[in-house]
Formats: C-alpha cells, sequence, structure tokens
C-alpha cells in the first residue's frame, strides 16, 4: 500500500483532499491520471453493463431527495452504524470494526465470545462506552432557513433515485420485464472510522443498477436464476475487463441473520487488499421491499402490469452495486508491477515500475518523444502528437534522457511511446515501444494511426 500511495501522489492518480491546508482527514482528490483512469473504469463499467446489453437503461437522478424518500426507504431509521466512544480520549470507534480486530489477533480462541465492554480504547487503552447508533447520513438545509422544516439529507446510494424514478421510467420505455435502471454518481456517508487511502471515504462514487424482475415467471426462471446469471456477468467483468487475478477475489456468500432483513440472497465480493479481505462490492436479491416501501409511503401505484398475461404485480429486484473508488484501488494495485529491466549498459539491469494496465484502462496511451528538443525534431514530434490526439490521450515529454521518459511512462502505464530522432527526419520513421515487452518496432509515420489502433487492445468482449 505504501508503495501505491507514494507513486498515487508522485504521478498524480491522487493527491491527499485540501492538501495545502494540512489535508482533510481521509479526503482524496484524483489529479489527471487518476481521473482519466476513473473516466475510463465507468466507461468500460458502463460500456459492459449497460450499452452491450438490450435489457439496460441509464439515468443520473437528484444527490438531494426530497426527506420523505429516505424516510420510506428506512435510512432515517436504520442507516446507522453502532459506535462506541472512549470515555478518556473521546475517540469514537464502529463497534464491528473493533471486534474484527480483536477476533484477528494473535491467539485469539474462536469459542471465545468478545464483548465491546472488554475491548480497550486502540488510542488510549482507555475505556468504552455502551454503544450508540450514529446515522451516517450528511444533512443539510434547503434555502435560507435553518430548523427541521428545511432539513435535506446528501444521498448515501444511489438505489433510491431508481426506485423513486422506477414509474417515469417504466412510461416512457415501455420496457417488459426483466430490465434494469443503471446509474453512476457520488454518494455521502458521514464515515466515522474512514480509511485505508480511497478504501473507505465520506464521499465517493457507486455504479449500481437495479433490476426488476417477475418473481414468478411463468417459464419459470426465477430469481435464482437471475441471480446466477448476474453473479457470472461479474466473474467476466473480474476475468475479461478488469483483468485481475481471480485468485484475488473471495466470493462471500452471506448466511442468514447477517443479510439485511429484506434480502433473500446477497453475496460480497471481497478482495484481498494489502490491510485484509475487504468488501470491494456486492449483489443483493432485494425482493420488493423498495418498491413496496416507496409505493406505500407516495401512494403511486408502482405495480407492473404484463403486456401479454396482464398479470400486475409488484416487481422484484436484484442488485448489482460497485464502489467505483474501490475498484480503482484494485485496478491500481493489479496493474503494480516491479520487474528487472536493461539499463542501456551491456548485461546491467536495474528495476523499473511498471503499471500493466488493460490497454483501455491506461489514463495516457501513447508518448511522444523526441530525443532532442532541436527545433527540426521538436516540430516534427509535436506534429506526430497532434495528429495521434485526436484518436488517444497522448503525453509529449521531451525533457530528460530518453531511459528516464520511458521510466515515467512505464510508472504511469503508457501502453505505447513514440520516439521521433534525427533518422525520422530522413526515413520517415519512429521508434514504437511496447510498456509491457518494451521490444522496439520502427513504423513509417503514415502507418502510426494504423498501427496503434491494431495495437492499442480495445474492449470488445460482450
Ligand atoms: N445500494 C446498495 C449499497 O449502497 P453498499 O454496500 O452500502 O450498498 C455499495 O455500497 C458499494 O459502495 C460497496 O460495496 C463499496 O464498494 C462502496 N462503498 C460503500 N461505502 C464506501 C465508502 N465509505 N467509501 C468508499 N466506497 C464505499
Amino acid at each position: 500500500m505504501d508503495d501505491i500511495l507514494s507513486l498515487a501522489k508522485r504521478r498524480g492518480f491522487v493527491f491527499p483532499g485540501s492538501d495545502i491546508y494540512g489535508g482533510l482527514a481521509n479526503s482524496w482528490d484524483y489529479g489527471p491520471l487518476g481521473h482519466l483512469l476513473k473516466q475510463n473504469i465507468k466507461a468500460e463499467w458502463w460500456k459492459f453493463f449497460v450499452q452491450q446489453r438490450d435489457d439496460m437503461v441509464p439515468m443520473d437522478s437528484a444527490i438531494i431527495m426530497n426527506t420523505k424518500v429516505w424516510e420510506a426507504s428506512g435510512h432515517i431509521q436504520n442507516f446507522s452504524d453502532p459506535l462506541v466512544e472512549c470515555k478518556s480520549c473521546h475517540h469514537r470507534f464502529r463497534v464491528d470494526h473493533l471486534l474484527e480486530a480483536r477476533s484477528a489477533e494473535p491467539g485469539y480462541d474462536k469459542e471465545e465470545v468478545v464483548r465491546i465492554e472488554d475491548v480497550p480504547c486502540p488510542n488510549c487503552s482507555g475505556q468504552l462506552s455502551s454503544p450508540k447508533n450514529f446515522n451516517l447520513m450528511f444533512k443539510t438545509f434547503i434555502g435560507s432557513t435553518e430548523d427541521d422544516s428545511s432539513v435535506a439529507y446528501l444521498r448515501p446510494e444511489t438505489a433510491a433515485g431508481m426506485f423513486v424514478n422506477f414509474k417515469n421510467i417504466l412510461q416512457v420505455t415501455r420496457r417488459r420485464l426483466p430490465f434494469g435502471i443503471a446509474q453512476i454518481g457520488k454518494n455521502f456517508r458521514n464515515e466515522i472510522t474512514p480509511g485505508n487511502f480511497i478504501f473507505r471515504t465520506r464521499e465517493f462514487e457507486i455504479g449500481e443498477f437495479e433490476y426488476f424482475i417477475n418473481p414468478n415467471p411463468a417459464d419459470g426462471a426465477g430469481w435464482e436464476a437471475m441471480f446466477e446469471m448476474w453473479l457470472d456477468q461479474i466473474r467476466r467483468w473480474w476475468k475479461d475487463i478488469m483483468q485481475i487475478d481471480m485468485d484475488n477475489l473471495v466470493w462471500h456468500e452471506l448466511p442468514d441473520g447477517e443479510r439485511a432483513h429484506y434480502s433473500k440472497r446477497t453475496v460480497d465480493i471481497e478482495y484481498k487488499f494489502p490491510f485484509g479481505v475487504k468488501e470491494l462490492h456486492g449483489i443483493a436479491y432485494r425482493t420488493d421491499f423498495d418498491l413496496l416501501r416507496h409505493q406505500a409511503a407516495s401512494g403511486e401505484d408502482l405495480q407492473y402490469t404484463d403486456p401479454v398475461t396482464n398479470e400486475k404485480f409488484l416487481p422484484h429486484v436484484i442488485e448489482p452495486t460497485f464502489g467505483i473508488d474501490r475498484m480503482l484501488l484494485v485496478s491500481l494495485l493489479e496493474a503494480y508491477h516491479v520487474e528487472d529491466a536493461p539499463t542501456g549498459e551491456a548485461g546491467e539491469t536495474d528495476k523499473r515500475v511498471v503499471m500493466k494496465f488493460p490497454h483501455y484502462l491506461a489514463p495516457i496511451k501513447v508518448a511522444v518523444l523526441p530525443l532532442s528538443k532541436k527545433t527540426e525534431l521538436s516540430s516534427l514530434a509535436q506534429e506526430i502528437a497532434n495528429r495521434l490526439r485526436k484518436d488517444w490521450m497522448v503525453e509529449y515529454d521531451e525533457t530528460q534522457s530518453i531511459g528516464k521518459r520511458y521510466r515515467r511512462q512505464d510508472e504511469i502505464g503508457t501502453p505505447y511511446c513514440v520516439t521521433v530522432d534525427f533518422d525520422s527526419l530522413v526515413d520517415k520513421k519512429v521508434t514504437v515501444r511496447d510498456r509491457d515487452t518494451m521490444a522496439q518496432e520502427r513504423i513509417l509515420i503514415t502507418d502510426l494511426v494504423d498501427y496503434l489502433a491494431k495495437h492499442l487492445c480495445s474492449n470488445t468482449i460482450n
């Protein structure tokens, strides 16, 4: 994690938030490369789960919604974590985190029941209070008065926006079940113990969809089959699109008693992070809980009428949900490689750090590097860079030695470097270097766009 953190800051993937003011605990800003990487992950997610399917429709709902939405969804009453406060240093801790840490201690007896009262404060070893519930929603006020009637909340999840728009979307798209509504957006949770870099923050993005199904279809393909279909798609997402080492994933089937009360099946997809096996994202069968609650609270009929059978019922929902920032963290961890590489001196090697992102996730696709700053070379190199920019994110760099420039591009994961040298003025060719193999090829400048288009692997899996 330290290596990733240092690379992220040094190269401009992620900066500590409000850095010049000493930061703001656990807030992070995405720098130029982090922003591009995140955009690319979201674009691939969108392509795989929405664009390439004929059963998904997109939307983008408001962050601040009518407070009645959160009453109906249960967030005002239940979206809380039990916390304890240290009676000496007044630090607050999540009860589940303390119990988890305690049971991970060496020598812990599995039969032992850990009582929170027996756990000393991790900060000062003081005594902890008894647990109290703490609502995680960020409160704000609408308009100029700050009283109970103007209270509003920043959304803690994107799902509610899709449930309250179910009727609108059904009317305008005239979709038949099964179909899904998808969106990606920012969410806010006043987490008490955020941490581990961008793993747990107070402001983060979720990509999720609500997949509406008939719980008793005539063809017999009920929720179990739909759930399996989505698990399979999720597996393909991680294996084929994100191209991660599948041994790093843990498929955690939540047993009875651990699931939310409305869920009949939940699978947490966990990842072996350097700080432990933790939830990466999840999938839940939420039954008709949400539509039922919003129907009752709003008084609107949210039922679906099947155009063929005329059957009228409340659809049930399967919800795959993905934390975008956690996916970005995983993509950094998976891409990070340290390898021996030749220095240029005969037989000598040194270490190179190389981020082996799949090409379509790489923030910068091509670097154009003239061997000298002399005008005749730099003007040709600029001309080439400007042409490539029409199709890809390109970096132009004419500073430092070529070796250092290659290392820098390796470290930010640029799949191809195009080197322009004095021979290029004569033979109209450039050298193209492959990030992963470090192999170099001489290519005619006129063939460069076609060469890169062919070699920059796009994700065409469907
Ligand atoms: N609608 C369901 C829902 O919101 P969730 O498990 O509470 O489910 C979805 O959140 C995903 O959002 C998580 O699986 C995780 O990837 C991500 N996530 C949750 N809390 C987060 C936080 N504080 N910081 C970063 N990502 C978070």
